[in-house]
């Protein structure tokens, strides 16, 4: 039988990256250093910014609108960079577009759990995730004899979403959210929100490495490069990858800050274009 061979021109279209906001740009990082070649749109929903506070209804609307957006820019595949998405809908999104790659995520308490000493591991998440059937059922497959404590403090989302990682109010709520983690005897710490590796600094000052920090990006942009590998989907181009943001939230808000979580030296270099907020959510409209 003849060979299947995809378009080039399938391959070298871009791929799609999801956020509710700006975090998922901690999951990109990863993405372009393993995939320098690939051109990557990334949308951050920063105008409905929380996703984590409301139902999972809600989410899976917000989420899939996310994505219908990206497919209409062209995207080959998609990456829910979103705990809190990924947990209301990549089972619906892969059941929707059953041939379209979809890589999703959950929090990476398998690998905390793997490595807990103490038996104690501490997550911090958004509030829906935290609740969500999915993590349940993953801390019930591969941490059942792991203490799990499970944090979701308000404000930290918002606090990345205005560029206010580092300022004292989100120290002091980071404090009293890992603080009683640490009096239980936690030795590893997920983070369980893309939001959260941008917290990364304060968070250390905190721990002092008294909690090992967990972060999925590495391992979402690996599966990235593997679903690529298997669809045969890789971009053969050579030249470096270009990066596209589209947000919902203020552009010039959202300029400067993306701007400054990718540490590129001028804001006025990203390419970043606005799309509207309200987008017919049939929630909206009730
Ligand atoms: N970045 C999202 C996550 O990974 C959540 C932020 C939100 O609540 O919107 O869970």
């Amino acid at each position: 039988m003849r060979k299947l061979e995809i378009p080039v021109e399938r391959k070298a279209r871009p791929i799609g990256v999801l956020d509710s906001g700006v975090g998922g740009l901690s999951v990109i990082e990863e993405i372009r250093r393993q995939l320098p070649h690939e051109d990557i749109l990334y949308f951050a929903d920063s105008g409905n910014c929380p996703y984590g506070v409301r139902p999972p209804s809600e989410i899976r609307e917000l989420a899939e609108s996310a994505a219908v957006f990206l497919l209409e820019q062209n995207a080959k595949a998609l990456v829910i960079a979103c705990n809190t998405a990924s947990t209301a809908a990549v089972a619906y999104l892969r059941q929707k577009w059953p041939g379209l790659p979809i890589v999703g995520m959950v929090p990476a308490v398998k690998p905390a759990a793997r490595m807990t000493t103490s038996g104690i591991i501490g997550v911090l998440a958004t509030e829906a995730t935290g609740k969500a059937p999915v993590l349940l059922d993953v801390i019930d497959r591969f941490a059942s004899d792991v203490k799990v404590l499970i944090a979701a403090p308000p404000g930290l989302v918002e606090a990345v979403e205005d560029g206010q990682a580092g300022t004292p109010e989100t120290v002091a709520i980071l404090k009293k959210a890992v603080e009683p983690m640490l009096e239980q005897g936690a030795d590893a710490l997920v983070l369980g929100c893309t939001h959260f590796p941008f917290l990364r600094p304060a968070l250390e000052a905190i721990l002092q490495g008294r909690l090992h920090i967990i972060d999925s990006g590495e391992a979402v942009a690996r599966q990235t490069v593997r679903v690529l590998e298997t669809a045969k989907l890789l971009n053969p181009q050579t030249a470096p990858g270009h990066l596209k943001c589209y947000t919902s939230g203020d552009p010039e808000l959202s300029r400067v800050v993306i701007a400054n979580l990718l540490k590129l030296p001028d804001p006025a270099a990203l390419d970043l274009e606005y799309v509207a907020a309200e987008r017919n959510f049939s929630w909206s409209k009730k």
